[in-house]
This record gives structure tokens, C-alpha cells and sequence, in this order.
């Protein structure tokens, strides 16, 4: 199986509806949104729910905090988009405000008892964004399915009653190649990497990769990479610069143009339970979490990104929110 197959090869398991017609948010929320992603593109035509797993075996790279914003801001563009929690520690279900000590039904009910998604499924603060949570006794999951048949497609199953419920699907993933992720990988479309830019950023994804592969040969043949997504950066330093071009040079334009920065706002805003779009809308961080999901959309960039990250950045420190 492989399951095994996995931790035979070493894999560093430590650390590792037709859509239903969109409902057009107008959310209470925010007072202004950009107009322009609510228009129609070809590229953003559904078919039926796009399941995008945000993964990466390494931790602390923002993977929830980018699951969690992209799919606020899907939300917000109207995209009925359902927030899938595969991580015990439950960081995604609290990011959106859900207090993760009082959930009756979650992930782990879907994932071991067979009970429907819908049962599960909580809504959150912003309209059409809806999320499977997690909590605590998620860890089990990953011992009590070792010895079940067909543990790798519980969650691709459980999806398959919802698949025309929701535009969008964001699985975040816990940091290790375990059998939570590999349920992730094998259920989704398309894999999104968040990658920080520090030292030996790339440590790892090399594992990363030829797990999608493994998976992509036993379990799910047309897993994509929909993109790597550089977070964390820092501009006033050379290092960030550098591991930006040494990740472009390895995945050419699969890396989103859109950089995520190191910024106050993000990494306060989960003590709030909000995604940065309720709790700092006009912040840089919350400007790059929109534009990302706007190339996730297949919708053109804003001119100001265009020019170039490092003006961004410094705009930003000239605010004093950028951390030092
Ligand atoms: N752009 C950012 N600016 C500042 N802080 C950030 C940013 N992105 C993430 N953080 C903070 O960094 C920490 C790690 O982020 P996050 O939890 O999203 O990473 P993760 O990859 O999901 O971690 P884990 O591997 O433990 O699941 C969190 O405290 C988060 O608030
Ligand atoms: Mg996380």
C-alpha cells in the first residue's frame, strides 16, 4: 500500500456543479471588494467542486494561514467555498473563528465513523465560506484507519456526497506525509505549496515531490501542482531575493507571482479568529492574499504588483507593519 510504500522510502514523516450558480457575495463584512473578481473568466469555469489541498511536509511555512485566507477571499468573490480541516491541531477551524473545543461532529467523525460531510459542515462569519473542522481527536485518525480497507479515499469518498454543494474545496494539511495528507492528495485536484523563503527553503519539497508522484501512480492520477506559493518573505533582506529566484529556477512559472510578506496583521489575525479579510482589509497582507486568489481565479493582476514586490514591501515598512 502505499501507505507504507511511504514510510518504507524514508519520507520524513516527522515534519513532513456544474457548480451550483454562484451566489454573488455581498458581504456585510467588508465595505469594499474588488469588483473585478466577480466578473466570469474562462478560466474559472467549475465544472463541479475544485478541491485545491494546501501541502507541504515541513512546519510553520503558512499553509493554514494561506488556506485559510484563500478560501476567505474565494468566499468573498462569491465561490461557495468549503474549508476542510485535516489538521489535528485544528488551526484552520479556529482561524475562522470556530471554537474548536465545542465542535459535536468533525473531519474525524467524516474520516472514521462514515457520517455525511453536511453533518459536520459549520458556517462561518463570511458568507459562502463554510468549514469542515477539526479538532483534538483528529490525532487518532491517523493510527485507527492504519488497518481499514481503503483508508487513503475516506475523504475522496465522504467529498463525493457534497460535490455539488461548493465551487471550491481547500484542504489544509497537516506538516507530515501521514495518512491525513495522503487522504488530502488523493481526494484533490490540485496541490498548492506553500514554500517560506528562508534558509533551505527547498529542503524537503524534493520529498514532497516524489510523494505527489507516488500518489499520482497509486492513488490519483491527475493530481496537478496548481502552485507554489512564496510566503513569509522578508524584501529588505537578500536572502528572501534569493530564494525567490532559486524556487522560480526549480518551478519556473508554476510559482505565483503574487509574494506573501511577513506582516503583524497576519500573524495576529488568527488570535482573533478572522481571516485577514475581516480583520484588516486594508492591510498588505490582506492586498496579497486577494491578489494570489485572483491568480488562482486565472484573472489579471493588478498593475502595482506588476511593478514589483519590493515596492510593496517598502510602502508596508513606511506603515511600520512589516516585522523586523
Ligand atoms: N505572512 C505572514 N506574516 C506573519 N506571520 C505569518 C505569516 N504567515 C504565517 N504566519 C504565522 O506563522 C506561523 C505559522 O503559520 P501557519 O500556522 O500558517 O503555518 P503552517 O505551515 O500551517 O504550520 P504547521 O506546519 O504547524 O501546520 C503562525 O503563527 C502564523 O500566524
Ligand atoms: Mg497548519
Amino acid at each position: 500500500m502505499l501507505y507504507t510504500a511511504i514510510h518504507e522510502t524514508n519520507y520524513d514523516t516527522a515534519r513532513l456543479s456544474r457548480a451550483k450558480p454562484r451566489e454573488r457575495a455581498e458581504s456585510k463584512d467588508l465595505k469594499t471588494r474588488d469588483k473585478s473578481l466577480t466578473q466570469e473568466h474562462p478560466c474559472d469555469i467549475v465544472i463541479s467542486m475544485k478541491k485545491i489541498a494546501f501541502c507541504n511536509q515541513k512546519g510553520g511555512v503558512a499553509k493554514t494561514t494561506s488556506a485559510i485566507n484563500i478560501a476567505a477571499y474565494l468566499a468573498l468573490n462569491g465561490r461557495r467555498t468549503l474549508l476542510v480541516d485535516l489538521d489535528p491541531q485544528a488551526n484552520a477551524t479556529s482561524g475562522v473563528g470556530i471554537d474548536k473545543e465545542n465542535i459535536t461532529q468533525s473531519i474525524y467523525n467524516v474520516l472514521h465513523e462514515h457520517i455525511t460531510p453536511k453533518e459536520a459542515v459549520m458556517e462561518t462569519a463570511i458568507e459562502n465560506l463554510y468549514v469542515l473542522p477539526s479538532n483534538i481527536s483528529l490525532t487518532g485518525a491517523e493510527v485507527e484507519l492504519v488497518n481499514v480497507m481503503g483508508r487513503e479515499y475516506r475523504l475522496k469518498k465522504a467529498l463525493e456526497e457534497i460535490q455539488t454543494e461548493f465551487d471550491y474545496a481547500i484542504f489544509d494539511c497537516p506538516p507530515s506525509l501521514g495518512l491525513l495528507t495522503i487522504n488530502g492528495l488523493t481526494a484533490a485536484d490540485s496541490v498548492i505549496v506553500p514554500i517560506q523563503c528562508e534558509y533551505y527553503a527547498l529542503e524537503g519539497v524534493g520529498q514532497l515531490m516524489k510523494t505527489l508522484e507516488l500518489i499520482r501512480e497509486n492513488l490519483n492520477e491527475r493530481l496537478a501542482i496548481e502552485g507554489i506559493l512564496m510566503t513569509l518573505a522578508d524584501f529588505r533582506t537578500n536572502l528572501t531575493k534569493e530564494v525567490i529566484s532559486e524556487v522560480k529556477q526549480h518551478f519556473g512559472d508554476k510559482v505565483y507571482r503574487t509574494i506573501i510578506p511577513r506582516t503583524i496583521k497576519l500573524t495576529e489575525a488568527p488570535g482573533f479568529g478572522k481571516p485577514i479579510a475581516l480583520y484588516a482589509e486594508h492591510s498588505t497582507g490582506a492586498k496579497k492574499y486577494a491578489e494570489v486568489t485572483r491568480e488562482i481565479l486565472g484573472l489579471p493582476l493588478s498593475s502595482q504588483l506588476i511593478e514589483g514586490e519590493e515596492v510593496a514591501a517598502t510602502t508596508e515598512e513606511s506603515h511600520g507593519e512589516a516585522i523586523g
